[in-house]
């Protein structure tokens, strides 16, 4: 391997706008590996998605958009919840298992997460792989922030450079000239890839494929199917929380693009599909209204509802099948002792 030196800081590309592009570096700390790259997404996509959505026949909204300051506070809620396995399940494979794994990675990796969270997993690979570096992409900018931050400060060696970027589009990485890497890996943890259709799964990965390139790997966590009864508790907690975290996208509407939805007027939903093999969420509407926003007037009737997320469960063989028309090769796939979760290992076939 040609090993080209990481430089310690890379200067902000001054070709783009500063809205679209800013580069700052954490002042506040000596370890000068830490970079952050702010790629949007901005306001006027946000506004689109959304009515774009709820002008369809079956009103829905994009699942991205959970994630404002208050949905990330309620994500890491849920993943406490005694009834939401998929966390905690993914952290104990991760306390049994991630030495396993790194060396199914290997050494001189970048380790590219996609959907970094809170950060658990991560710290928990990070300290079997020590990649040479680390590149985090989050749509939740606050959140990024702060833990890739935090991370970099706990692994001064190791080069993080943290990407705001919607990853769900086609996405060209920046930060990553000069470094000389034996392999590129996506990680991706949480199930998170089950928020896309099967079909929508395969192309993603290929982006994340032709991300990799030649080489590269794909270190994904995916819920397993299961006793569907387990599947509901876990989408419709005791306490309330999964309503909350589903409602505050109607809030999130309210306040960032001046919509007036009249939130108690919403219920939360949430069903396992067994046909399709995905827990639906919905919010459904038991009082008709009117909603403007940004001068588009959509119309609810009781009984209406908005498909707000998808939470697609595979089998082994089912996601094995997925990650082969990606064009990847599955290598290795583990799982806990109760069957609750996966995590697959997978290398781009040539
Ligand atoms: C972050 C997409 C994996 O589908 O389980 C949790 C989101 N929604 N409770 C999931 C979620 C409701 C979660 N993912």
């Amino acid at each position: 391997m040609d090993a080209v030196p990481i430089p310690d800081a890379y200067p902000p590309d001054r070709k783009r706008k500063k809205k679209a592009v800013t580069t700052s570096f954490l002042k506040t700390q000596p370890a000068p590996r830490f970079s952050f790259h702010d790629l949007g997404p901005d306001s006027g996509s946000f506004l689109e998605d959304v009515i774009r959505g709820l002008a369809r026949g079956r009103k829905e909204l994009p699942p991205k958009y959970f994630y404002d300051e208050r949905g990330c506070a309620l994500f890491d809620a849920i993943c406490e919840l005694p009834e939401y396995y998929p966390t905690r399940t993914e952290i104990g494979m991760m306390q049994a298992r991630a030495a396993e794994m790194a060396r199914h990675l290997g050494p001189g990796c970048v380790l590219i997460e996609y959907g970094s969270g809170s950060g658990r997993k991560t710290r928990l690979l990070l300290e079997k792989l020590r990649p040479i570096a680390y590149v985090p992409v989050d749509i939740a900018c606050t959140q990024l922030r702060d833990s890739a931050g935090r991370v970099a400060r706990e692994f001064p060696d190791l080069a993080v450079i943290a990407v705001c970027a919607d990853y769900s589009r086609p996405l060209a990485l920046p930060g990553l000239e000069g470094i000389a890497a034996r392999r590129r890996v996506v990680y991706f943890p949480g199930s998170t890839i089950g928020n896309f259709t099967p079909g929508e799964a395969v192309r993603f990965l290929g982006n994340a494929r032709a991300l990799t390139g030649e080489g590269g790997g794909l270190l994904i966590g995916v819920d397993l199917k299961k006793d569907p009864s387990r599947l509901h508790a876990a989408y419709n907690d005791a306490q309330g929380v999964t309503a909350e975290f589903n409602l505050n996208l109607l809030t999130r509407i309210n306040r960032e693009l001046g919509a007036n939805f009249d939130l108690s007027a919403f219920r939360h939903q949430a069903f396992y599909n067994a046909e399709l093999g995905r827990i639906e969420m919905h919010l459904s509407c038991v009082r008709g209204q009117r909603v403007d926003i940004a001068g588009n007037r959509f119309d609810f009737r009781a009984g209406d509802t908005v498909h707000t997320e998808n939470s697609y469960k595979y089998t082994v063989a089912e996601f094995q099948e997925v990650g082969r028309s990606a064009g990847f090769v599955p290598l290795e796939c583990w799982t806990d002792p109760d069957l609750l979760f996966s995590v697959h290992y997978m290398t781009v076939s040539n």
